[in-house]
């Protein structure tokens, strides 16, 4: 008869900074969370819109369990072909020799997938090796963003619908999409305001997938699409996670941008993380 080992609630939550965040203190993620603690844990994460978990020590199994607790993965298979674990993405400053090559990706404000029809609902990642110092993630609150909005500037954002193109984010990094890639991510419009189905709160949707407005010219969408990220990136709103081993980071991409920090020596100290991510559903 197997044994199931159960993580429960005697665990502490406390606040990472005025803005968002929480770290999770005292809880084993490779046991299996039993009902109540999933619970704690998600309601906390609602709350909190960041967790940290310190401490872990988790397999990329043990990863895609934890996952798994709280929806459906997504499968980065095509993305991560070779991997030993196709369903784990590796995120990394790595080049192809295995040593640190002076690149770090996602340093542009953003949430995980809004180009696709049900963008992510949560990402983790669980740092395996870090620089010693810096390779910091920041994380924008896009409900205290739309909140500091004028009301005009509210009811006249509400209702507008933005495409989100994996196509056209690639040509503002001057790269050009593949038809595999565009025929796999077609653009998608998504409401600028979205109410969070767990909250009911409305906050911000946007990011670098973000294009234009949809059924507005293309140069005034993406002028207001960048004067809105200016505003809801100032730093009253963000909250910048310094990383430490053990940590795994469960976040809320409904409610946050976020974006990695490349403030360490990127040519020279290896900075890899593993990534899993839950479906969302369709923004409303
Ligand atoms: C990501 O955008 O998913 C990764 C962020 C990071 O590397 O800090």
């Amino acid at each position: 008869m197997s044994v199931v080992m159960e993580a429960r609630s005697t665990f502490d939550i406390r606040p990472l900074s005025p803005v968002l965040g929480a770290e999770v203190v005292g809880l084993d993620l490779a046991q299996t969370l039993d009902p109540a603690t999933r619970q704690r844990v998600y309601d906390a994460f609602c709350r909190y819109q960041v967790l940290c978990f310190r401490g872990q020590r988790l397999s990329k199994d043990q990863q895609i369990a934890f996952t798994e607790r709280f929806g459906t993965l997504e499968r980065h298979i095509a993305r991560n072909r070779g991997s030993d674990n196709p369903l784990v993405h590796t995120v990394s400053n790595l080049g192809p020799d295995g040593t640190p090559s002076g690149k770090v990706g996602s340093q542009e404000w953003h949430t995980d997938k809004s180009f696709r029809p049900e963008p992510s609902l949560a990402t983790i990642l669980h740092a395996i090796t870090l620089p010693p110092d810096g390779g910091d993630t920041c994380f924008a609150d896009m409900y205290a963003a739309y909140d500091a909005l004028a009301d005009a500037e509210r009811a006249e954002l509400d209702g507008v619908r933005v495409v989100h193109s994996w196509e056209l984010s690639q040509q503002k990094h001057g790269r050009t999409a593949t038809q595999e890639e565009i025929a796999d991510a077609p653009p998608m419009r998504h409401p600028l305001v979205r109410t969070h189905p767990d909250t009911g709160r409305k906050c911000l949707f946007m990011g670098v997938h973000a294009s234009h407005f949809a059924g507005r010219p293309m140069a005034e969408g993406r002028a207001r699409l960048a004067a809105l990220e200016a505003h809801a990136t100032q730093q009253r709103f963000v909250y910048r996670h310094k990383w430490r081993p053990g940590d795994l980071l469960m976040w809320d991409n409904r409610c946050l941008l976020h974006r990695a920090d490349a403030n360490f020596d990127a040519a020279r100290f290896a900075r890899v993380l593993h990534r899993t991510c839950l479906r969302g559903t369709a923004p409303a």
